[in-house]
């Protein structure tokens, strides 16, 4: 069989660099393109080490259509994963139209190019903020109530119902994953280096001496504390590579998580534990708006129709850092 050649959009982020891995491992060759506005190179680099590989990295901004066109017509592409994107929730209040641009319309622009260029597959990092604040302790469903309170997950949002219309046409196949919150690196040249997430937040807290914030301790959850999913980055590259193979078609959208759900209070404490400071003092603040109580993933489309469930624990995934 033709090896497959996948161009993958944030190529040198942090989950991008993780799917490059496996498929590279899974004899998958692999283009990444980033603006290294995020990304590093450094970790394209350990990849290149890692197998040996010179692996093309084109430092281009999406939104230079004239430069992704390039990329795509000087050699024929089996899938384009796109996970280039800004991602800061809060940012994306104060910037939406920046939003707007890089995550909705470079999406509609890349999928015209992918249509154009008969690029088949396309599998498309979308996110939980897409659910928003839900009311509820129920697991979240793809075909549940959608309501994204920021810019952010409304630019998700929309260029997901563009990714399905891609999926939909005849010969195309591909899916909009909604990833929880994505934790864990396979090595330590591939950590995440954002400060979006809870995990990052509190290591980068404990290595200026500070201490770790709690912002409401009255919801309505076991210890009082909001409740997410936090799935491992290594599982979020698994079911990238497993609808990669699929041979047959995926949902349009499938939620990628693991099902269940850690509170943060439990979250700060395994990350204490991990670097040996449990006895570190808990800042102990009010709720911040916006925070539901509970954000976890139905994750039963995934193993039925795509046969994915995540592997890795919570502690594995935390181990993982050190
Ligand atoms: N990490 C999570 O918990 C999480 C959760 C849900 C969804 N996601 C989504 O997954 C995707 C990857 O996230 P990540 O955690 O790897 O973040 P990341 O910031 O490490 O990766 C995104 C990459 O996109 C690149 N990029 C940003 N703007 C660009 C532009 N205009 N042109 C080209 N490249 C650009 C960045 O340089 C970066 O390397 C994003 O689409 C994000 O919205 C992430």
């Amino acid at each position: 069989m033709a090896t497959e050649t996948w161009l993958i959009t944030g190529g040198a982020g942090y989950i991008g660099t993780h799917v490059a891995d496996l498929f590279i491992a899974d004899g998958k060759d692999v283009v990444l393109l980033d603006s290294l506005y995020q990304g590093l190179e450094s970790r394209v680099i350990y990849l290149r080490k890692k197998h040996n590989e010179e692996i093309p990295l084109h430092v281009v901004d999406i939104r230079d259509y004239t430069a992704v066109e390039n990329i795509l017509k000087s050699q024929t592409f089996t899938g384009i994963v796109h996970t280039a994107a800004l991602k800061a929730v809060g940012e994306s209040v104060e910037k939406p139209d920046e939003y707007k641009e890089v995550n909705f319309t470079a999406t509609v622009e890349l999928l015209k190019l992918a249509q154009k260029y008969g690029v088949k597959k396309f599998l498309f990092s979308s996110t939980a903020a897409v659910y928003g604040s839900p009311d509820t302790t129920e697991p979240c469903k793809e075909n549940g109530p959608l309501s994204p309170i920021s810019p952010y997950g409304s630019t998700k949002l929309d260029a997901e119902s563009k990714v399905t219309e891609f999926i939909n046409a005849p010969g195309n196949s591909g899916s909009s994953f909604r990833f929880f919150n994505v934790v864990g690196a396979a090595s330590q040249e591939l950590l995440d280096n954002s400060v979006e997430n809870l995990v990052p937040i509190v290591l980068g807290k404990l290595n200026k001496g500070d201490a770790p914030v709690i912002f409401g301790i009255d919801y309505p959850t076991a210890d009082g504390t909001c409740v997410r999913d936090y799935v491992d980055v290594r599982d979020i590259a698994a079911a990238h590579l497993t609808a990669a193979n699929a041979t047959k078609l995926i949902p349009a959208i499938i939620n990628v998580g693991t099902g269940r759900g850690a509170s943060v209070r439990e979250i700060i404490n395994l990350v204490l534990d991990a670097v040996n400071k449990s006895n570190t003092e808990v800042i102990e603040a009010p709720r911040r708006a916006g925070d539901p109580a509970f954000l976890c993933a139905d994750v039963e489309l995934a193993a039925k129709e795509m046969g994915f469930r995540s592997k890795y624990s919570l502690e594995e995934s935390i181990r993982s850092l050190f």
